[in-house]
């Protein structure tokens, strides 16, 4: 099945494993955030021995890194605290070494983890294909949301990547010391989340400290939420993040998905046509 609704966990409470697939150089353990036993896609927490060395390659899935500890050596280019990389799949990477260790979230995302070394990308990648590679603390500020409906203001975010076919955002979030926001929120889409640093509170699921994590399928409600002395985080969605506000903290994903659908029968009536009554014999183009 698709990855259950995970929320909270520390992640001190997953043993670390060896990452120890075929293709990988040895150096590397992990632990389990989640993990779709479909397909194998997968978010952990990695960690990179000193003195690991990974010759240039690419994976089978597209996969997301981000740099919590140490620096990765990519090439030429030493990437520390903040770096966020999108890497297609196929695409392959210039040498990683790590020459003093490094802690990074891993995310995995169409298929299991993956190495094939290679100089060149993988067969019908195309030779101009790039990873993204983002430096979040010296090149980006944090603003708000702009999303509509929106949090409070406090809650800023580093938008990394946005997916333009399907609305999917990368990004690191922070909660400013006193952040509050007394309503309740539920998505379309799915939604994960790594607590880098700092505590969050929410009503339905407590507090999730330094190394918590959520993957938080559509429509579950969460809120209110706050938090008290100042967090920093990386979150993904796997859509676009409309926040469903409302004020019943228990109502169930299956009453929440009901109250998206009439909405959206209102607000964009074509749409509901088409996402609703297309395989419908009252389907009228
Ligand atoms: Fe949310």
């Amino acid at each position: 099945m698709a990855r259950p609704h995970i929320e909270p966990l520390d992640e001190s409470w997953v043993p670390w494993r060896k990452l120890d697939l075929p293709g990988f150089p040895r150096g590397i353990e992990y632990r389990t955030l989640s993990f779709d036993d479909d397909t194998g896609a997968i978010s952990a927490v990695a960690k990179f021995e000193a003195g690991y060395s990974q010759p240039p390659g690419f994976s089978r899935s597209s996969m997301e890194i981000v740099v919590m500890d140490g620096y990765l050596k990519v090439g030429d280019r030493r990437c520390g605290f903040g770096f966020y990389f999108y890497v297609p799949a196929g695409v392959s990477l210039p040498r990683i070494e790590t020459p003093e260790g490094a802690r990074v979230l891993l995310f995995y995302n169409d298929s299991e983890p993956s190495f094939v070394e290679s100089d060149a990308h993988a067969d019908g990648i195309s030779p101009d294909a790039q990873p993204t590679i983002v430096d979040s603390v010296s090149d980006l500020s944090w603003s708000e949301t702009h999303l509509f409906p929106a949090t409070e203001k406090g809650c800023l975010v580093k938008i990394v990547r946005w997916d333009e076919e399907t609305h999917a955002l990368s990004f690191f979030y922070t909660m400013v010391p006193g952040f509050w926001q007394d309503n309740v929120s539920y998505h379309d889409c799915m939604e994960e989340a790594y607590h880098i640093y700092g505590t969050s509170w929410i009503m339905q699921f407590g507090y999730l400290g330094t190394g918590g994590y959520f993957y938080r399928p559509p429509y579950i409600g969460h809120g209110p939420f706050a938090c008290e002395h100042g967090c920093l985080a990386f979150g993904r969605t796997d859509g676009e993040l409309y926040n469903h506000f409302n004020w019943n903290p228990f109502a169930t994903p299956e009453e929440n998905h009901r109250r998206a659908v009439e909405k959206m029968k209102k607000r964009r009536p074509n749409m509901f046509t088409w996402e609703y009554r297309r395989s419908d014999e009252m389907w009228v183009p």
